[in-house]
């Protein structure tokens, strides 16, 4: 069997990630920061120490690996976004391990009013899409055959473990949470399993190389994805309207991705959320 290594195991795309690779043959090893996953073989790894990534890559000698471990707020953002990416990277290429990184439709502003191309250069607005933005050169110096695969909101869907966007949603909808969501920031939601199954194809390839844009076919607004997350579980409890409202100066606006590409290259297709988010009816 081919090895596959899966850094973020214990995340939610890792999860799924970790997941289809078993499913489609790869002895899938994975690593994870604080939790364990269940179900694969994970070791415990910091992304931000550069010498236990080196060490880790070589020792389990990977043909391919998956880089979905981040985090999104604190101080630690940019050491593990940007210097782990770099890492993993270089580990990967002194392993001789094909490479596809986990990138962002955060790296946009979203100001060019059309769907967002592989040659539209980064213009990140947030501080999460700043570090993104700069891994990215980050990871093609230290591993010049990566993939650069810049996604979009990820979600579960029916029968499939909610996201912590469904989740906000539903909260929302249950009157529990107190959200605006945006009506003027548009992204393309992608189906976790879709996802996790185009990145464990681009694992297996050889050809391609640098940014890829892997979102879903339907760009949504946030509030649009909202309330297909509510209409799309029924339930009798997710009865408060959605409330929507324009997004603060500082976030991304029109950033659907033009994912046309990777949908001529990959088997998988890349549904649309109004696809995959049929409204059920309630009871
Ligand atoms: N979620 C989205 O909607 C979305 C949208 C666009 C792009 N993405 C990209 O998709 C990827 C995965 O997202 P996700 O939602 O699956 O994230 P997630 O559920 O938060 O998983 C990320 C994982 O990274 C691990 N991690 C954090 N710090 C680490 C460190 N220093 N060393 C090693 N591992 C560390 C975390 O482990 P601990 O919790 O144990 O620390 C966590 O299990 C990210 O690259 C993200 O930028 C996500």
């Amino acid at each position: 069997m081919v090895k596959l290594l899966v850094t973020g195991a214990a995340g939610y795309l890792g999860r799924a990630v970790a997941e289809r690779g078993a499913a489609d043959g790869w002895e899938v090893v994975g690593t994870h920061h604080r939790h364990a996953p269940s179900g694969v073989r994970s070791f415990a790894l910091d992304v931000r120490d550069a010498g236990a990534v080196a060490a880790l890559v070589l020792a389990e000698a990977p043909a391919a690996v998956i880089h979905t471990a981040y985090r999104q707020h604190g101080e630690a953002a940019r050491a593990v976004n940007v210097d782990g990416a770099a890492h993993v990277a270089a580990a990967a290429h002194a392993a001789g391990a094909r490479l596809v990184h986990v990138s962002s439709d955060a790296i946009f502003a979203g100001v060019a009013g059309r769907p967002l191309r592989e040659e539209d250069p980064p213009d990140p607005v947030t501080p999460y899409g700043a570090t993104k933005a700069d891994a990215e050169p980050a990871v093609l110096a230290a591993h010049p055959g990566a993939v650069l695969a810049r996604t979009s909101l990820i979600y579960g869907g029916p029968g499939v473990e909610p996201s912590p966007h469904e989740e906000l949603a539903l909260a929302a909808a249950r009157g529990e949470r107190e959200v605006a969501f945006f009506t003027d920031e548009v992204r393309s939601p992608v189906q976790v399993g879709d996802l996790a199954t185009a990145l464990v194809e681009l694992a297996g390839m050889t050809t391609d190389a640098g940014p890829l844009h892997v979102g879903g076919a339907d760009p949504v607004s946030r509030l649009e994805f909202a309330r297909l997350i509510v209409a799309a579980r029924g339930d009798d409890q997710h009865r408060i309207a959605l409330v929507g409202g324009p997004a603060p100066p500082g976030r991304p606006r029109h950033c659907p991705l033009d994912s046309s590409r990777a949908q001529r290259l990959l088997h998988v297709r890349l549904r649309g959320v109004r696809e995959v988010l049929q409204p059920r009816s309630p009871g």
